[in-house]
């Protein structure tokens, strides 16, 4: 346990964000790769609570969902019908079985409020034995706001006045109410069952329990934010673009500052949980995204995206496509290319322009390198696939997977229909058609072999642009000029061209 681990974190996430005009809740929507309620349940998790209660409400099946899935340690807590914060933190209280200790109030449309943050608060609050430390900010317009009333010295808050209830004196009080507080388990308890509903919304106020605090005998304080953008919550979706923006570029900058280059950082996205190593390269236009790892001394983009995508040490990958896919150390990837799950490219090996991977095992320096689709495959260490080679994996009904042995050589425009097995140090000649499996060491052909019929052009095409070019061509060679081509029977295509 932490040193200022709190008894509780609660989270509210009941209201009915309305301004987002959105089908779903607003607090599900995401910014850099997170919902911002799990930006809010990350940072309250940051503090090792022994208890970390969301409440819910306005759609709550669907906000419960989404922590079941994300934050199963989670507990939850139903609002009823009384409106208000205050209300909202009491239902909250029901899940936490403790008479004392800290509790801190978080909202779930605060993305940017991270751990640190709130550590400083209940250390503060710990500290200086408060029985209410509320987070502020001053801020140069304060419209909409709770004000924050503090006594003669300025040490001591009073309490917080909601605009909507304010003097016009009062409302030109420019520090705010971030409702983000630290409480005295006992004291919040307690003074939550004195709090009405007597005020412009007809709501119960959380804000009201710092007067009832301070009237019984509580210290009750405020802890002013330097970074008044780490407590602002998200309203509409202009405001969700703006915090989006604004979290983009502070986790570009972290990355900067542990030895990743962003060639351009205004036009790199990366989601809060992605993973670089240092002397890594990220060139403009790359999104990476969900659970992506990419390794030290990488390069990626120009123009790739990759979600939840592993990248090994020294690996290039340009303009790529990529979902849950491993690429391997000193791999090469596009192009071009489309990596989709499954594909796992094995050290040094290549995934060239225009080609397309699923559920294909690429073995360490193995190549597929240009145009290509690969999919429901093991292709076996050093082995070659030739251009435009398909693994036609699907017969109409079902997928079939098949095997390619190590050091094989696959002649360009082949076919292999799936299932089927080319064994170690094998080779198939251009346009192969693979129906058997190949045994380990043989050339496979397919294609019938060549034949010339002489003077077809004429016969068929006479007249036309293609026979007048014939007749050239021989009345040349008659003449001796130059040598007609050859027939030739190549079963063998060039490896890598
Ligand atoms: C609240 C504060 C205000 C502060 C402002 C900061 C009160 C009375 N006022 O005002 O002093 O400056 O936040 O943004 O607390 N919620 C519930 N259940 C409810 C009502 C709200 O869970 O019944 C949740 C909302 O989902 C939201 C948060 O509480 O996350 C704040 O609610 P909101 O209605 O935005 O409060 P404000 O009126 O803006
Ligand atoms: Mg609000």
């Amino acid at each position: 346990m932490n040193a200022h681990a709190p008894q509780a974190v609660v989270v509210l996430a009941a209201g009915a964000g309305t301004r987002m005009k959105s089908a779903i809740p607003k607090v599900l929507h995401p910014i850099c790769g997170r919902s911002l309620l799990m930006h809010a349940v990350t940072a309250a998790a940051g503090l090792d609570p022994q208890r970390l209660v969301v409440v819910v409400r306005h759609q709550r099946d669907l906000v419960v969902e989404h922590l079941g899935e994300h934050a199963p340690y989670a507990l939850i807590a139903d609002q009823d019908d009384v409106p208000g914060t205050g209300r909202a933190v009491q239902c909250g209280l029901e899940q936490v079985d403790a008479d004392g200790g800290t509790v801190v109030v978080t909202y779930g449309d605060v993305p940017l409020l991270d751990a640190e943050a709130l550590g400083a608060l209940v250390t503060e609050h710990e500290e200086s034995g408060n029985a209410v430390t509320v987070l502020t900010a001053r801020v140069p317009d304060p419209t909409g706001y709770g004000r924050i009333v503090r006594d003669e010295e300025g040490r001591e808050v009073l309490g917080i006045v909601e605009h909507k209830d304010a003097t016009s004196e009062q409302r030109t009080i420019d520090e705010v109410n971030s409702g983000i507080y630290a409480f005295d388990l006992a004291v919040l308890r307690s003074a939550l069952e004195r709090i009405g509903t007597d005020n412009a919304q007809g709501e119960m106020y959380l804000t009201d329990v710092l007067a009832i605090a301070r009237g019984d005998g509580g210290a009750v304080r405020a802890v002013v934010t330097d970074d008044p953008i780490l407590v602002e919550g998200a309203n509409d979706r202009v405001q969700l673009a703006q915090l989006g923006a604004e979290m983009r570029r502070r986790i570009n900058e972290r990355h900067m500052r542990a030895g990743v280059t962003i060639v351009d950082p205004a036009a790199t996205y990366i989601d809060a949980d992605v993973t670089i190593g240092q002397d890594t390269v990220i060139q403009p236009g790359v999104q990476l995204q969900g659970a992506t790892d990419i390794a030290a001394e990488a390069e990626i983009g120009p123009d790739s995206t990759l979600r939840d995508t592993v990248v090994g040490r020294g690996a290039s990958v340009v303009r790529t496509q990529a979902l849950l896919a491993e690429i391997g150390d000193e791999a090469t990837v596009g192009p071009f290319t489309y990596l989709r799950p499954g594909t796992v490219l094995g050290a040094g090996g290549k995934i060239g322009g225009f080609c397309e991977t699923k559920n294909a095992d690429i073995g360490p320096g193995a190549k597929v390198p240009h145009l290509s689709y690969v999919g429901d495959a093991e292709i076996g260490e050093g082995t070659n696939i030739g251009a435009a080679t398909i693994f036609a994996n699907y017969d109409g009904v079902t997928k079939h997977r098949s095997r390619v042995g190590k050091h094989v050589r696959v002649g360009s425009d082949s076919v292999l229909v799936a299932p089927v097995e080319i064994g170690d140090g094998a080779s198939t000649g251009a346009g192969t058609v693979v129906r058997k499996d190949v045994p380990p060491g043989a050339l496979a052909v397919s294609a019938a072999s060549q034949r010339n019929m002489e003077g077809w052009t004429e016969r068929r095409r006479g007249g036309t642009k293609a026979a007048e070019a014939a007749k050239a061509a021989q009345a040349r060679s008659a003449a001796g000029e130059t040598q007609e081509p050859q027939s030739r029977d190549r079963s063998e295509e060039q490896e890598n061209r």
